[in-house]
């Protein structure tokens, strides 16, 4: 078992290389190179990240693999191939931007694979899902690993902090931009065991998910998670309809660092914020109503201090006493218990 998984190691380091050849040295990665410099990504950060190219083909790493031996039933296992019903073996990746994905130790174990959206290709692309990633082998395990950790792992440790982002370009391009301790999760949702991880090199986690309805619910999601192991997590504020990737872009790293990371809120505050732009206030019974939610927020603080500090922020927002708001809040706390 272990001499497999040996060989499936060494075939994705193997493979790692080859896409990224593929890439940067042949005219099969021209287009796809055209596209990542499009979307800013310098020669460097290419290197970095040892990002690559799978051919459009069907046999070009199922062909490369046989001639150097490996069992190709094995490397189905690996999922770098796939068989198909009538025992074809075929190549997984295909027409796809390659970020290779590491375990702790820095050894290649799965790949994510973007589709390169060309016009020639659209219509048999139509129905492709814009990200592909390894399956499930006995290499990659995707709750348990988490993308760019082994690069970032030091810097997590010198800034007491981690950044997590949704997304693989995310990190690429924040890590271009001089932000470095930044990662991401496998194309699923944040697992325990990867707050876990997290917690083991850092105590603060940003979350800069990406600004739409998907991120902000995923956000909350990972909020919980991170919090149960033991992280202080704070919110970074993305404009409508962009992710980390976009912003950095259109307003650079300067701006990145001063108007989203520094800008990065308490759980409460980004609650409270999505409570108010959630609530229509007409009355004083919608006030009322507001009030009692936001309020329902504040009491699950376990510092009397930072509980204190809202109230007050809320006593004054709303021209509400600070004894009635301290009172109520009082009386809810007893209901939940
Ligand atoms: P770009 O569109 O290249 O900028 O990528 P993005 O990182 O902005 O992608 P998006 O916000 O749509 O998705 C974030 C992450 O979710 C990706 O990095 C993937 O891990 C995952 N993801 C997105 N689309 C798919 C998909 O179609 N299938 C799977 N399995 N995962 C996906
Ligand atoms: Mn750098
Ligand atoms: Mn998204
Ligand atoms: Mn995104
Ligand atoms: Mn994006």
């Amino acid at each position: 078992e272990n001499r497999a998984k040996q060989a499936m190691l060494s075939a994705h380091q193997l493979v790692g290389k080859l896409y990224h050849y593929v890439l940067t040295e042949t005219p099969y990665g021209k287009e796809a190179m055209t596209y990542l410099s499009k979307r800013g990504l310098s020669p460097q950060t290419i290197a970095d990240f040892q990002i690559g190219f799978a051919p459009d083909s069907w046999d070009f790493v199922t062909q490369f693999l046989q001639k150097r031996g490996f069992s190709l039933d094995q490397m189905v296992e690996a999922g770098l191939l796939v068989k198909s019903e009538t025992g074809n073996i075929f190549d997984r990746f295909r027409g796809r931007i390659m970020f290779p994905i590491h375990d702790s130790q820095g050894n290649i174990i799965g790949f994510g694979g973007r589709l390169l959206e060309t016009a020639s290709a659209s219509r048999q692309q139509a129905k492709q899902p814009k990200y592909l990633n390894s399956p499930e082998s006995p290499l990659f395990n995707k709750s348990a690993n988490l993308f760019n950790l082994h690069r970032a792992r030091p810097f997590m440790r010198k800034r007491k902090q981690a950044l997590l982002f949704e997304g693989y370009v995310d990190v690429v391009s924040a890590w271009q931009a001089g932000f470095h301790q930044g990662i991401a999760t496998l194309g699923t949702a944040l697992t325990e065991q990867q707050a876990r991880i997290i917690r083991r090199n850092v105590e603060q986690v940003v979350l800069c998910y990406d600004g739409d309805a998907a991120g902000q619910e995923a956000t909350a999601k990972a909020i919980h998670i991170l919090q149960e192991a033991g992280l202080i997590v704070r919110v970074a504020p993305l404009p409508q309809g962009t992710d980390p990737d976009d912003y950095i872009r259109q307003h650079g790293p300067e701006a990145f660092s001063q108007q989203v990371l520094l800008q990065a809120m308490p759980v409460t505050a980004f609650r409270l914020k999505h409570l108010r732009a959630s609530h229509v206030i007409q009355d004083e019974t919608d006030q009322a109503r507001f009030i009692e939610k936001a309020l329902a927020i504040v009491i699950e603080l376990n510092s009397p201090v930072e509980r204190d500090l809202y109230l007050r922020q809320l006593a004054e927002e709303y021209s509400i006493s600070l004894d009635t708001l301290k009172w109520e809040a009082r009386r809810l706390y007893k209901q939940q218990k």
